[in-house]
């Protein structure tokens, strides 16, 4: 198992190219489905998830080609027809968002098999918003043995749903599903994240109609078939946050292009409170910081626009060296603090009761031996690494690769001393 290895203390220069987001690009894959036409993705990202998303979507029937240039990457998919409308419990459960191939196999081939995801590290994350509403669009869903059984032999049906809570995955679900469905679906409680609205420009891309994506309401009117297209993967908002803080902690400054600073505002707010200087431009932002200790600040995340629980653990990272005292409030998920005993590893001083973490600044981090749990919690950990002294080794590294994109590359590139220990290669 691969290892990353992260002597802190250098500060960051230079300039990284945001890649194309991963909770976007897994949904546009699956989109695929709908259609007999091929459906070319630019600006993917080459990740573990898009890698396991590729080879459950080529059991179903597709023909994934990725085309990889110099400086882009494409992957076209197609799917003539529907060979097995069947996801195993294997594939799933590597990727939950797997799941999502439900709704569109019922919507194409009118039956589904699809293992229920299972728990994960964060949370239970149940999918009850998600059968709610493949229900409301006509299908009859039975459990059975971790599966679930869907049927819709003569097809889904326009409707109401209300969602009792704005979640991404139910509200990407329901519009996948209902694109095709016959007549007005309303979705009430949608969630309003930068995925919906770039899967709903995918949609409608593919000859969809889908109305209000980015608000809490959205309107779909059915189509009878959706066309081919070729569309860009919308800027990994997470992976912007994610070096954005890397600079801050680290010191520096480091420009990072191919994205919008629009898509984390809320984090950058928070960053310019704590101190750190930040330069919108229209092709991202270019984050600063000299010298001087930060100022504590306190977070709580939320449904866009709010703080992305998604960037939590790393904002967390730089907090455990402000000068003071900070709260850091998760309110998404209900584990979502396993990277607190790890940071304590580096000599963080953060305490956790329930939903909320406080974080004593100390004056230096040192470099140690820590574990990663999930993805976000482990880039968490990189970053913390980046200003600790000395030598930190960060194990697990697999969870990283599911989401960043030749993360020691980018970091590297900027003066990060950052290096990847293959199975056999020690610590130096
Ligand atoms: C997506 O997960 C992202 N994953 C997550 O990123 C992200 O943290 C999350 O949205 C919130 O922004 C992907 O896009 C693949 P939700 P999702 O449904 O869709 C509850 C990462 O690291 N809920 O919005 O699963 C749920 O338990 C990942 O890239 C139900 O109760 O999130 C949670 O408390 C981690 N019933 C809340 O809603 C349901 O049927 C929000 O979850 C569905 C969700």
């Amino acid at each position: 198992m691969d290892r990353i290895a992260i002597t802190g203390g250098a500060r960051l220069s230079g300039e990284i190219a945001i890649s194309g987001a991963k909770n976007s690009a897994i949904k546009l894959m699956a989109a695929s489905l709908l259609t007999d036409e091929p459906l070319r993705l630019t600006n993917m990202p080459r990740l573990a998830d898009t890698r396991f998303l590729g080879a459950l979507l080529r059991r179903l029937g597709t023909d994934v080609q990725e085309i990889d240039g110099e400086s882009a990457s494409e992957t076209v998919l197609r799917t003539q027809e529907i060979v097995s409308a069947f996801a195993p419990y294997d594939l799933v459960r590597q990727m939950r968002a797997s799941f999502n191939v439900l709704g569109p196999l019922l919507a194409r081939s009118g039956h589904a098999k699809v293992s229920l995801p299972g728990g994960c590290e964060i949370g239970a994350r149940p999918v009850d918003l998600h059968l709610m509403a493949l229900r409301a669009l006509g299908a009859q869903i039975e459990l059975h043995e971790g599966y679930v059984y869907a049927q819709a032999p003569r097809g889904l049906t326009g409707a109401r749903i209300e969602f009792p809570l704005s979640s991404v995955g139910a509200t990407e679900h329901a519009l996948l599903a209902c694109v095709l469905a016959r007549g007005e679906t309303e979705l009430v409680g949608a969630a309003r994240e930068p995925e919906i609205v770039d899967l709903a420009a995918c949609l409608n891309a593919m000859g969809a109609k889908v109305e209000g994506a980015g608000t809490d309401r959205i309107v779909v009117t059915g189509v009878a078939r959706l066309s081919g297209a070729t569309y860009a993967v919308a800027p990994d908002r997470i992976e912007t946050g994610t070096y954005a803080l890397a600079a801050a902690m680290a010191g520096g400054e480091v420009r990072l292009t191919h994205t919008r600073a629009d898509l984390i505002e809320s984090l950058l707010s928070k960053m310019e409170q704590a101190g750190v200087e930040i330069e919108r431009r229209n092709d991202g932002l270019t984050v600063k910081r000299n010298g001087a200790r930060l100022s504590p600040v306190d977070i709580e995340t939320g449904t866009f626009p709010g703080f992305a629980t998604d960037l939590q653990a790393q904002f967390m990272a730089l907090m455990t060296l402000a000068d003071g005292e900070s709260v850091v409030r998760e309110t998404i998920f209900e584990n979502r603090f396993m990277h607190v005993p790890e940071m304590a590893r580096l000599g963080a001083d953060i305490t956790v009761s329930g939903g909320e973490a406080r974080v004593r600044g100390v004056a230096r981090l040192e470099g140690a031996q820590v574990m990663a749990t999930d993805l976000r919690a482990s880039v968490g950990l990189v970053i913390a690494a980046l200003a600790a002294q000395g030598e930190t080794i960060v194990d697990r590294v697999y969870h990283l690769d599911r989401g960043f994109e030749r993360l020691e590359q980018k970091l590297s590139a900027c003066g990060a001393q950052v290096r990847r220990l293959s199975d056999r290669e020690g610590a130096s």
